[in-house]
């Protein structure tokens, strides 16, 4: 696998961009199962040079987000199959054999102001034109309504699939006194459920509300027994309800204790969770309204697999 990335624009982003690039490009290689090693190089510019590569490339005399060069002129989207043909020779780069995906170029200027218009992070836009861009390399088109649903359904799950919501500000750690509706509502969950802890041993209620991909919520309370080593978490409750139920695609999980502080899942439930989602958004709410939004990536790296 090799992603070239440059940026041709003099500040750099507040965070680790490439890294964000990187495990985009690589997710949505693993989404469309693409079978190849793959070549995808992406450029950072400002708004004059994407206007003068849209103008030159597509006629188009303005400026815009984000541009998508693919190298294969797939006959289905998404199916590689047609690359055994010889006459796809000149996709593969000679050397390495890999797939020459194509070339991604994405204005930094159009994802600042879009991610301000937006309301979410720069993060969350770059990650999301990548995405997008990505799909595009694999011959997705949104020209007609029901392709642009397919695309817009594709883009959101690959983002679900990394922990990239609008709401998320993934692999970082914030502290922020004001919470997304749908994590108040998990919260929420997680309150009514530690009610039901049964914890006569340590008196220590926790509760945990874990929302699946389909928009279902499992919730959980930690269960303890006079043996103490039979006592099962919150999370592991949730979890175990949900996937008892058929649902395993985790996206966030709400953890409130009567500590009344930030209650971090234990080590065991770290380990998990991290089986159905290392990117899993973990959040964590304190008596005083503050929430915290981890990812589980975070809590938990290198997670033991086999
Ligand atoms: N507990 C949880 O429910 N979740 C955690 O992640 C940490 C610990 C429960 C188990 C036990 O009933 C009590 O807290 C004290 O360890």
């Amino acid at each position: 696998m090799e992603i070239n990335i440059e940026n041709e624009t003099d500040e750099l982003f507040g965070f680790d961009y490439e890294k964000l690039i990187c495990d985009v490009v690589n997710a949505s290689i693993d989404y469309v199962k693409c079978p190849y090693e793959a070549v995808v190089n992406v450029t950072i510019v400002d708004n004059e040079a994407i206007h003068t590569i849209n103008k030159e490339h597509r006629n188009i005399d303005k400026a815009t987000d984000v541009l998508s060069f693919p190298m294969v002129n797939y006959e289905t989207a998404g199916d590689f199959s047609i690359l055994d043909g010889d006459e796809y020779n000149d996709c593969f780069d000679p050397d390495s054999g890999e797939l020459i995906l194509g070339d991604i170029v994405i204005s930094k200027d159009k994802v600042i102001l879009q991610a301000e218009e937006y309301g979410h992070s720069t993060k969350r836009e770059l990650g999301f034109l990548v995405a997008h861009s990505m799909l595009h390399l694999f011959g997705y088109d949104h020209m007609e309504a029901d392709e642009q649903s397919e695309m817009e359904k594709m883009q959101k799950e690959l983002l679900l699939s990394l922990g990239i919501t609008r709401d998320t500000d993934f692999n970082s750690e914030i502290k922020s006194s004001k919470a997304d509706i749908d994590n108040m509502d998990l919260i929420l969950e997680a309150k009514k459920a530690m009610n039901n802890a049964y914890s006569p041993y340590s008196q220590f209620k926790v509760g945990a509300a874990i929302a699946t991909k389909t928009g279902q919520i499992f919730t959980g309370c930690n269960v303890e027994n006079a043996s103490y080593g039979a006592t099962i978490c919150a999370e592991r409750c949730a979890a175990v309800k949900s996937i008892s139920e058929g649902c395993k695609d985790f996206v966030k999980i709400a953890i409130v204790s009567s500590l009344g502080d930030f209650t971090y899942p234990c080590g065991i439930c770290r380990q998990f969770l991290s089986e159905f989602n290392e990117n899993l958004i973990v959040i964590l709410s304190n008596n005083k309204g503050e929430i915290k939004e981890i990812a589980l990536k975070n809590l938990l790296p290198e997670a033991f697999n086999m």
